[in-house]
């Protein structure tokens, strides 16, 4: 794993929108894997930024999100579809053809699952960006004895709607369910690309990147992973530090 720990949270936004941006322009037609939560929001602020200095144009790319709520109608502002629009897509030329999240409203969502592993099997994504739940969750694959490798319906712990329900009024109106790829649809990306912040993550991306490999820290499965990326603040990265000062490279 290629683990860089970043003095300002601006700097690992730019370190994570060049990597983004040097994959679009490598590739002829780019797949993005792409992630929501309060993580990727500077990350997506600074691909704009880009976009809009001229420096990347995202018309040839397609881009799969990792998950979607079940049960919230389109356009509620919780929606993973809502975020994506109001935080990336609308403020840049990525054709809204080639953005695909998971349909948690499908009457069918066994089928809505099928459909979207048979998308992801024909456009591999080149590189996917990931986010670190406090549990370990990546996707919305929750700690457990068994994992499910393709995109399923994921039950949400408990820990993981009382941490979303400050973007809902209560926490009764935190869907329960989620459709996410699976580990091993997250896994079948060439490049995985980890951002992590704050020091409520640090226990948890020291487990999940020094600790056992086990279905009980879904993160740790990052590390059989041959091309992983780990962006991480000073504060997420601090247990990382205490035991590996050399870790710490400061973008100035
Ligand atoms: C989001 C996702 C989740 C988040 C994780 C961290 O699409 O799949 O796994 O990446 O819950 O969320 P934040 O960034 O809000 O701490």
């Amino acid at each position: 794993m290629n683990i860089k720990i970043f003095e300002k949270q601006t700097d690992l936004d730019h370190y994570a929108a060049d990597l983004i941006v040097e994959t679009v322009k490598q590739k002829d037609r780019p797949v993005l894997g792409l992630a929501t939560g309060s993580t990727p929001i500077g990350i997506y602020k600074s691909m704009v930024e880009k976009y809009r200095s001229g420096e990347v144009s995202f018309r040839s790319v397609t881009t799969y999100n990792l998950d979607e709520y079940v049960g919230l109608p389109s356009g509620h502002e919780q929606t993973y579809a809502y975020y994506m629009q109001d935080n990336l897509f609308q403020h840049i030329d990525i054709p809204a053809a080639q953005t695909f999240l998971p349909n948690g409203m499908a009457s069918d969502l066994q089928s809505e699952c099928r459909r979207y592993d048979d998308m992801l099997a024909k456009q591999p994504v080149d590189l996917q960006l990931l986010g670190l739940g406090h549990n370990g969750h990546i996707g919305f694959n929750e700690p457990s004895d068994v994992l499910t490798s393709g995109t399923h319906v994921a039950p949400l712990k408990e820990s993981t709607r009382l941490a979303n329900a400050r973007f809902f009024n209560h926490l009764e109106e935190v869907p329960k369910q989620a459709i996410t790829m699976g580990v091993g649809s997250i896994l079948k990306a060439k490049t995985i690309l980890l951002a992590v912040r704050g020091a409520d993550k640090a226990a948890i991306v020291r487990e999940a990147l020094t600790g056992p490999i086990t279905t009980e820290c879904p993160a740790s499965l990052l590390q059989t992973h041959a091309n992983v990326i780990v962006l991480l603040d000073q504060d997420a990265g601090k247990e990382l530090i205490a035991n590996d000062p050399t870790l710490f490279m400061a973008h100035q």
